[in-house]
């Protein structure tokens, strides 16, 4: 922690706070009748920097003695918004929560401690935080004891910290995506100086291993690297993530070992660009490929990663990704647009010919691989021709589902300073007419599995009937079938019998005992 004191007055623009305490490299300011202490306030120039220092891993985070029991007989509540990156890192504050003997509640008016895991990605995931910002004054008003805390993505941005100490009084804790692991303390000292504590780290290179995570269930994310450094021009990412930093092989392995060793049927790699693992270590060549090989001799029934950038996704990778076992053919590779003139714009540094050669490539080594994507429409300048280019490639690609999104400008980043031309009602438009055509080419795709029969995990019972189990083939589609709840947790074998746009109606085959001896992962 650096412990000289900053000068916040540069970072926030309101001119009625007063400095009333400056020691020990916080300062603490009285704004609207509250005490503000900052430890430590996001920096977007920091943010942008990508320093040669040494990366750092921590393996030392115990929670202190004296918070060990810090929560007992009290509850915590988190809301998490956003990638599955923030709800990896839900799990780790849940697991430290538990270690200071909080327990989880799911009746928000129980908890007395309530977080909000926000993301920035899109203007509307930021109105969302706010709005449920104002919900929770009220409940503030009515139990005065309870701490409420914003963390994540948004928590790294100065303009939203500036709005929240100006605008939300009522918020007790603000950190960053550098700090989770400092939340015992944090929360120690909202609980003993009663100010609102603010402490957000920029440009962090450092990796903090061995905290706690608490997982619930047969399926379990696990981090292979932070960070992103591809700045992708429309992309807040990099700002509110830090630097690419990748965790060391042997660390995701034994992670990866420990959750076979406990049953768990199936784990998630993650990372903003898993294709770039590896590319920061310095003293050997080790890469996604090498990382895939070894987790496949890892008895743990299915490995999948999100999420891919085409530009890192090497041949090596496609080889060993073929080779199957329990490396699922699922494979989520967002291409953004399918034009080369915006793909330039978005500095997404490959061409449309570029990404439909990788696709064939894929296609050609994995014949059955199921592509999804991510897709932004209304990019600024873009054209109807170059809005055109981007169905095409859809179509040429035979991609079977995408998340789709109108671009949102994100302050700070390079395309919000770029002209857009291109009116709401036109993008709403486009979003429309390509998401016909998601629907059109996945209704397409389930149609092609009628009849034959795959593997299912079971991962739950319907909420509108408690008969129809869900569950998800290797490939990620989404199958309802009629079943006992203790198939739940168990993989088996259905035969499709109905495709849907999003989903497939099918019917077991085989109970699950068997197909467990069968499935041969
Ligand atoms: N506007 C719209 N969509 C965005 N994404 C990232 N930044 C923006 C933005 N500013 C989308 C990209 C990315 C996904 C996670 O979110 O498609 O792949
Ligand atoms: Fe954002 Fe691009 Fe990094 Fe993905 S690769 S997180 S879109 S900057």
């Amino acid at each position: 922690m650096k412990k000289e004191t900053k000068d916040y007055s540069k970072y926030f623009d309101f001119s009625d706070a007063k400095v009333i305490r400056e020691e020990d490299g916080k300062t603490t300011l009285r704004l609207n009748g509250r005490h503000i202490q900052i430890q430590s306030a996001p920096d977007y120039k920091d943010e942008k920097k990508r320093g040669k220092e040494e990366i750092r891993i921590h393996y030392d985070n115990a929670i202190p003695e004296d918070m060990r029991d810090f929560g007992r007989d009290k509850f915590y509540y988190i809301m998490t918004y956003g990638c599955q990156m923030n709800e990896h890192d839900t799990e780790v504050m849940r697991g430290l929560f538990e270690e200071m003997g909080y327990a989880a509640t799911e009746d928000r008016k129980q908890a007395d401690v309530i977080l909000l895991n926000t993301c920035a990605i899109r203007e509307n995931a930021e109105d969302k935080v706010f709005g449920e910002l104002g919900h929770l004054k009220t409940l503030k008003q009515e139990k005065p004891g309870l701490i409420l805390g914003v963390c994540g993505c948004m928590s790294q941005e100065a303009a939203v910290v500036n709005r929240l100490m100006s605008k939300h009084p009522h918020v007790d804790l603000v950190f960053g995506t550098h700090n989770i692991h400092r939340l015992p303390h944090l929360l120690r000292d909202v609980v003993f100086s009663r100010e609102m504590v603010i402490e957000v780290w920029s440009k962090e290179g450092d990796i903090i291993e061995n905290l706690p995570k608490k997982r619930d269930g047969m399926r379990a994310w696990v981090n292979i690297m932070y960070g992103c450094d591809k700045f992708c021009t429309y992309c807040i990412v990099p700002y509110t993530r830090g630097k690419e930093r990748s965790r060391l092989p042997e660390d995701v392995i034994a992670e990866v070992r420990d959750l076979a060793r406990r049953g768990f049927k199936e784990i998630t790699l993650l990372g903003q660009n898993v294709n770039a693992y590896g590319k920061d270590f310095a003293d050997r060549q080790y890469r996604f490929a090498d990382l895939m090989e070894d987790i496949r001799s890892i008895d743990i029934p299915r490995v999948r990663f999100t999420t891919s950038h085409p530009r890192d996704f090497d041949d090596h990778l496609i080889e060993v990704l073929a080779k199957g076992g329990n490396l699922v053919e699922a494979i989520h590779l967002p291409f953004q647009s399918g034009s080369t003139e915006v793909l330039k714009r978005m500095s997404r540094k490959y061409t449309r010919e570029q990404f439909l050669e990788l696709v064939r490539k894929i296609r050609e080594a994995i014949p059955n691989a199921v592509l999804t994507s991510d897709i932004i429409v209304g990019f600024p300048g873009e054209t109807e021709e170059q809005f055109e280019e981007t169905l095409s490639i859809v179509r040429e690609t035979r991609i079977s589902m995408a998340y789709t999104f109108i671009y949102s400008p994100r302050e700070g980043t390079p395309a919000a300073a770029m002209e857009d031309n291109v009116p709401m009602s036109v993008k709403q438009e486009r979003l429309s007419r390509l998401n016909a055509l998601i629907a059109e080419m996945s209704l397409k795709s389930n149609q092609q599995l009628v009849g034959e029969t795959v593997e299912v995990l079971v991962e739950g019972q319907s909420k509108n009937n408690p008969n129809v189990l869900s569950g998800r083939t290797r490939s990620n589609k989404l199958i309802h079938f009629e079943g006992p709840k203790d198939w739940v947790g168990h993989f088996m074998q259905v035969r499709i019998t109905k495709p849907m746009t999003w989903y497939l109606n099918a019917e077991a085959v085989e109970p699950p005992q068997l197909a467990a001896l069968s499935h041969g992962a």
